[in-house]
């Protein structure tokens, strides 16, 4: 295989949650079906023997311009999108961009991917003691925050935030915010501000969800949504888009108000040519 060859071939680890293989292996064929039936290149799908659960996905594209095409079409996002849902995905090799310097600055992956298996969907309590079909019905085995969804079975992270807002403890500025973080295995974890009387020391409601979410072992992240009771939308400051950055890497930011969501961006947007563990 020449360089260019290698130039255009991706790999990524998938690690799919206990119970969703068959999920799993329906989107995965429906993905090798799209690649063909585009054009856009051919995709193998490899089990690692030793881990029952996790695949490497390899993918072999028809070009350059194939590959982009692939990544900004829209039914392959709704695919990968319901994948991401059951699976943690780790990209190990990405042929599909020129490796640039300017590329990796500007890349939208994570800058910093920790494989922790106890993260996630990994946290699931076994169901001893109680035979399969037994189990109560309407109840969510998964440890941690509860899910959070709105009649169309979404996640509804501006509620989430919402309700956490309550909670702020904005004693000296009187601006109360709530945010809500999605995570990859759709947990949804809140935090509000927190005041301190020495002022310094407050803490935004975004850094408090993220810290949250990192020590409750979520490694993997969706969508932060951000909530104040003002008319025009309330924005992360620079500290908080650099934590969210480095931990969250190019997250969805929906911002919102008491009445709604006003506004939704990419992080790499609020946070061009960001600074992170890559550059160290
Ligand atoms: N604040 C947040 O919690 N998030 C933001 O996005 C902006 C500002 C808090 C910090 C402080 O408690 C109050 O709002 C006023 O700055």
């Amino acid at each position: 295989m020449d360089s260019s060859d290698q130039n255009r071939l991706s790999v990524t680890l998938v690690d799919v949650a206990s119970g969703k293989e068959a999920e799993f292996t329906e989107l995965a064929e429906q993905l090798r079906q799209l690649l063909v039936r585009r054009r856009y290149g051919v995709s193998e799908l490899i089990r690692d023997e030793a881990h029952p659960l996790r695949f490497y996905s390899v993918r072999r594209w028809n070009d350059a311009a194939a590959a982009a095409a692939c990544h900004a079409d829209p039914e392959v996002q709704l695919v990968t999108a319901a994948l991401y849902r059951i699976a943690r995905v780790t990209h190990v090799v990405n042929g599909a961009r020129p490796a640039d310097p300017l590329h990796l600055l500007l890349e939208d992956q994570r800058a910093r991917v920790e494989a922790d298996r106890r993260s996630g969907f990994d946290r699931r309590v076994e169901a001893r003691g109680r035979p399969d079909g037994e189990r109560r019905a309407g109840t969510d085995r998964r440890l941690g925050p509860r899910r959070l969804q709105n009649r169309a079975g979404e996640v509804d992270l501006v509620a989430a935030a919402r309700r956490a807002r309550e909670h702020a403890d904005a004693a000296f500025s009187k601006f109360k915010v709530g945010a809500a973080l999605e995570t990859l295995t759709g947990d949804v974890v809140a935090g509000c501000n927190i005041e301190n009387a020495t002022l310094g020391l407050t803490i935004c409601a975004e850094r408090v969800a993220m810290f949250k979410a990192l020590s409750d072992g979520h490694r993997g992240f969706l969508r932060i949504a951000i909530v104040a009771d003002t008319e025009a939308p309330t924005p992360p400051c620079g500290a908080c888009r650099q934590i969210l950055w480095e931990f969250g890497g190019n997250l969805q930011v929906d911002l919102a108000n008491l009445k709604g969501l006003i506004s939704t961006h990419q992080l790499k947007d609020l946070l061009p040519l960001p600074f992170d563990a890559r550059l160290l």
